[in-house]
């Protein structure tokens, strides 16, 4: 398993066809030299997937998508597989993004789901836990985010590569992010309920833990230098073609 620090792009909704074009190819351009030290992953809508792999494919860049379902050739109307993903190019897959659990009510199970559909087509999910607000403030946050990864994993095995991203809900999109002290102490719980669930040997093999909320070039390091920590999922600062390349530029130094 590639060890290297693993930055992921998650564009979300927020470009049209030809502006995700557009960025990728800047992104092939500004990111290739730094692809030996970063693991980057970009991950545009299910529409740009396939421009976007074209223009991946020569470099080091990863090509992500940003949900899927699970399953294969049944009768789920707007459905994208595993299989399609990969198919299209794609080697990883974010599921259970707490945008897709809070508003449009995906459960711990669909998660499971399409995390277990994932591996078994050879794409790498991203699992996303984390906890609202409310949760943090009523001191449920270890609960809830044990709970989710505790359901996302079921049934996994542990023996294929499977990223899980400590996503507070608090810190997304707000340019607020979690405290890095609070980070260590969610990703060590994190870690320490993956020793629960599997061998450390194949912790160590395949898993990777990363944090995700408000990151920016100014912040990654501090959360790269955290134990457990090995990498980000970027959203508004993916944007950003100056910012994202800066960023990945310290990613290089951090780790
Ligand atoms: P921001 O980086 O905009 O906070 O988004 C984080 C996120 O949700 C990545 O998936």
């Amino acid at each position: 398993m590639d060890k290297k620090p693993l930055i992921i792009a998650n564009w979300k909704m927020n470009l049209l066809l030809n502006e995700e074009v557009g960025l990728a190819k800047q992104f092939a351009v500004k990111l290739e030299r730094f692809a030996e030290k970063a693991e980057v992953v970009v991950c545009p809508t299910h529409l740009g997937l396939i421009e976007v792999s074209k223009i991946l494919k020569p470099t080091k860049l990863i090509l992500g998508a940003q949900d899927m379902a699970w399953g294969e050739n049944w009768a789920l109307t707007g459905g994208v597989s595993a299989g399609m993903l990969k198919d299209a190019g794609a080697r990883y897959c974010i599921v259970g993004h707490s945008e897709r659990r809070r508003n449009l009510g995906e459960t711990d199970d669909m998660v499971n789901k399409k995390a277990l559909s994932a591996i078994s087509h050879g794409l790498t999910p991203i699992i996303c836990v984390g906890e609202s607000l409310d949760e943090r403030q009523a001191g449920k946050k270890e609960v809830k985010v044990i709970s989710q990864l505790k359901a996302a994993l079921k049934n996994i095995k542990g023996d294929q590569p499977t990223v899980i991203s400590y996503e507070p809900i608090w810190a997304i999109g707000t340019g607020i992010p979690a405290e890095p002290s609070e980070v260590a102490l969610m990703v060590e719980l994190i870690h320490q309920t993956l020793v629960d669930l599997f061998p450390l040997d194949l912790i160590m093999k395949n898993f990777r833990i990363i944090y995700g909320g408000s990151i920016d070039s100014g912040n990654i390091g501090d959360f790269l230098k955290l134990r457990y920590v090995v990498g980000g999922l970027v959203g508004t600062a993916s944007l950003n073609l100056e910012e994202f390349t800066k960023l990945v530029q310290v990613t290089k130094l951090s780790k």
